[in-house]
């Protein structure tokens, strides 16, 4: 974590503000903004750590938000890959700084930047998309996360990329399968390929791609995640997001 209490807040920099009823996410550029909680004076809001009134009377404390917070503020097209499945493409391949990935399609850019995040500083993320209008999106995306040194957004479709030597690719498209051989060129000895597909039809086919080549610790996984309601009658939440995707990997030898 980052010096935080008492740092000094500068233009642009953001903002989240913290109190149990209410968080708001905010960047030190505006004056006055109004939220469902009164209006703040974002003038007034000089360090980070420092308690701030609104107009209503609510007591803020204004903290230094994190990455996930700012993600949260990103703009959505197309299906995102959620935290909860990106956080297990760290836990299975060991990503972490310095590590150079290839992604496609960027879609929303979620896991792009998420990658991007990680493999700050030293690495590096080329994400590929076909449609222009995401493609932008994702380039928005990624300035808004500061992430614009490390992640590459190329709009082009991902089946002629030229990359070399990768670390890591990710794959979340449709005909996945067909770029199983060229990701196995791609990839240092000891890389990873994930593939991410939404439904089993695709997972099917791109593991009897990679049984083909010389890859090892093949393996899908779902990562199913339940919220609970804990109150005088504990349970798990009825309802939310069951099934997002099954991740496939394979790890070049
Ligand atoms: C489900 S989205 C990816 C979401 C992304 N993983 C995220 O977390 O935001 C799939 C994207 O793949 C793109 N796509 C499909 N085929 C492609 C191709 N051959 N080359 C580049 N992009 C492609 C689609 O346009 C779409 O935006």
């Amino acid at each position: 974590m980052k010096k935080n209490n008492n740092e000094k807040i500068k233009k642009d920099n953001f903002i989240i503000l913290l109190s149990k009823e209410k968080n708001f996410l905010l960047k030190k550029t505006k004056k006055v903004v109004q939220t469902s909680m009164g209006f703040i004076d974002i003038d007034r809001i000089k360090h980070y750590g420092q308690k701030i009134k609104s107009s209503t009377g609510h007591e803020f404390i204004a903290a230094r938000p994190s990455f996930i917070d700012i993600l949260r503020k990103c703009k959505r097209g197309p299906q995102i890959i959620m935290p909860k499945d990106a956080v297990h493409i760290i836990a299975v391949t060991g990503l972490t700084r310095g590590w150079n990935c290839l992604d496609a399609g960027s879609g929303s850019g979620f896991l792009a930047v998420f990658l991007g995040n990680v493999v700050s500083p030293g690495g590096s993320v080329v994400t590929y998309e076909k449609e222009k209008k995401f493609a932008d999106n994702v380039k928005n995306n990624v300035e808004l996360c500061g992430l614009g040194k490390i992640v590459k957004v190329i709009n082009k479709d991902a089946k002629k990329f030229s990359e070399s030597e990768m670390d890591l690719i990710t794959l979340d498209m449709k005909y996945a399968e067909k770029m199983v051989k060229k990701c196995w060129k791609t990839l240092n000895h000891g890389g990873w390929l994930c593939v991410y597909s939404p439904h089993i039809e695709q997972q099917k086919e791109v593991m009897k791609e990679m049984k083909k080549l010389d890859f090892t610790q093949i393996q899908t996984i779902e990562n199913i995640q339940r919220s609970w309601q804990v109150s005088d009658f504990t349970h798990p939440r009825p309802s939310g997001i069951l099934h997002t995707g099954f991740m496939t990997f394979a790890r070049k030898i």
